[in-house]
């Protein structure tokens, strides 16, 4: 049971800053975003603005977009190449690694080196950063575990949206927009939400964008989760891997290569099994989307990927940044048709995107009022008692990936979500040790 308010309180979020964001690995871009020396792009963790930069040396790093000296930001652009950063207040200079490099009137002012010791000073870096196919988390927890044992058996999953060749992927985008609706409910409806698309969907079906009815798809699909996230599948047609694919609009020259990049059991969960990843969610706050809606006035389908991270502004406000993702070897046609299937159903526009955000702008503004404090929400689809569920979990045979899995409708990843959310909120916020800069030894 999920007490209503947790979607709209100010004490909530306070406590998830100091406890659950300030902890767990967060997705904030991706290396193709950054590909030469010099490339950057800032990006947040919720208020804290890094720089995220290839420096000339080609390694990747986030810096704390704090100047050293009175704290202003010292990189204004959202994206760009630099050698160096300038801070606009008082004119001090870092190179695009964070190392201090010009001092204004240092020997006038500080009474040079004496006074002001330069050597050793560079912008705050995160304080864990890492990455997995070219995804770039960071943790503000210097005792983070490494990236790969805190996402544990979801990579597995996470491959399919982001190794489809050796090449890895690219990335459009950040498209951004804000809802106002608490963070944590695009993350629990992108982990497993099947149940809502019949119904909140209903007219996508309608106008004729898939090519079967949505409730069709998803009866037969199951929900998955496993290490650090969780998602839906559609359960394909009869065929081979090859011919699934196909089904799904995939072209024969991009299927070799998933063949290649795909473990026998990645291969064996769509091509044995029939299950094709949807959408999934890691925790806290990244998301995914793989779907094949039709393509201009034909019959034909095109699959696209998304990625998104929902970044909390307020207990009732989230940023949402939106990546259109593709394997970088594709066709560029395919690219074009793909860019396009992504913003028709997930760009800010989106025809999903808009019947969505409908009903989550609505729960968060009705969580935020006193008779919310009195419910506690209905959140056991899936289970009759608390330890027995409805349909027992696909063996191995059925199922070739990791963690579990159950055909049908079920709650099971929400309440992975918030069981994982609870134990974080229960725990002390780690600490960091404070950083004085440039004082004399
Ligand atoms: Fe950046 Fe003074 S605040 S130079
Ligand atoms: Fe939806």
């Amino acid at each position: 049971m999920t007490p209503a308010y947790v979607y709209n309180d100010r004490e909530i979020f306070e406590l998830e800053k100091e406890r659950l964001f300030s902890r767990a690995w967060l997705f904030v871009g991706h290396e193709s975003e950054i590909p030469e020396p010099g490339d950057y792009v800032v990006r947040r963790v919720l208020e804290d603005s890094f720089i995220l930069a290839r420096g000339n040396d080609g390694e990747v790093r986030a810096m704390f977009n704090m100047c050293l000296h009175r704290g202003m930001q010292v990189c204004r652009a959202e994206m760009g190449n630099a050698t160096h950063f300038r801070c606009p207040y008082h004119g001090w200079s870092y190179r695009n690694d964070g190392r201090i490099v010009g001092l204004p009137f240092h020997q006038e002012a500080y009474g040079g080196e004496a006074g002001f010791r330069r050597k050793g000073q560079a912008l705050l870096p995160a304080p864990a950063l890492d990455t997995y196919n070219g995804l770039i988390f960071v943790s503000l927890d210097p005792e983070a575990p490494p990236l790969r044992e805190y996402l544990g058996d979801f990579t597995f999953f996470l491959d399919y949206y982001t190794k489809q060749s050796s090449g890895g992927i690219e990335l459009r985008g950040p498209q951004r927009w804000r809802v106002k609706a608490n963070w944590k409910i695009g993350v629990e409806n992108f982990a497993g939400d099947m149940y809502h698309t019949p119904q909140t969907h209903t007219s996508v079906v309608e106008i004729g964008l898939f090519r079967e009815p949505k409730a069709e798809k998803r009866k037969d699909g199951c929900t998955y989760w496993a290490g650090r996230g969780g998602g839906t599948t559609y359960k394909l047609p009869p065929g081979t891997l090859e011919e699934r694919l196909r089904y799904v609009g995939y072209p024969d020259a991009m299927i070799a290569r998933m063949k290649e990049m795909w473990s026998p059991e990645q291969q064996a969960l769509i091509g044995d099994n029939g299950f094709m990843v949807s959408a999934a969610s890691a925790f806290p706050n990244l998301s995914f989307v793989h779907n094949w809606p039709k393509v201009e006035d034909s019959d034909d389908v095109l699959p696209f990927i998304s990625i998104r991270q929902w970044q909390p502004i307020s207990e009732d406000e989230t940023e949402v940044l939106s990546w259109f993702a593709v394997d970088k070897d594709a066709p560029e046609e395919f690219k074009a048709l793909s860019y396009k299937a992504y913003l028709m159903c997930f760009g800010s526009s989106g025809m999903f995107e808009q019947d969505d955000v409908e009903n989550w702008v609505s729960l968060t503004s009705t969580a935020g009022g006193s008779m919310a404090r009195q419910l506690l929400l209905n959140n056991r689809m899936g289970i009759l008692s608390d330890d027995t569920p409805v349909v027992p979990a696909l063996a191995p045979e059925q199922f070739a990936g990791p963690g579990v899995a159950r055909v049908g409708y079920g709650e099971y990843n929400q309440r992975f979500l918030m069981a994982d959310w609870a134990d974080h909120l229960e725990r002390p916020a780690p600490v960091r040790p404070r950083v004085e800069v440039g004082t004399p030894d």
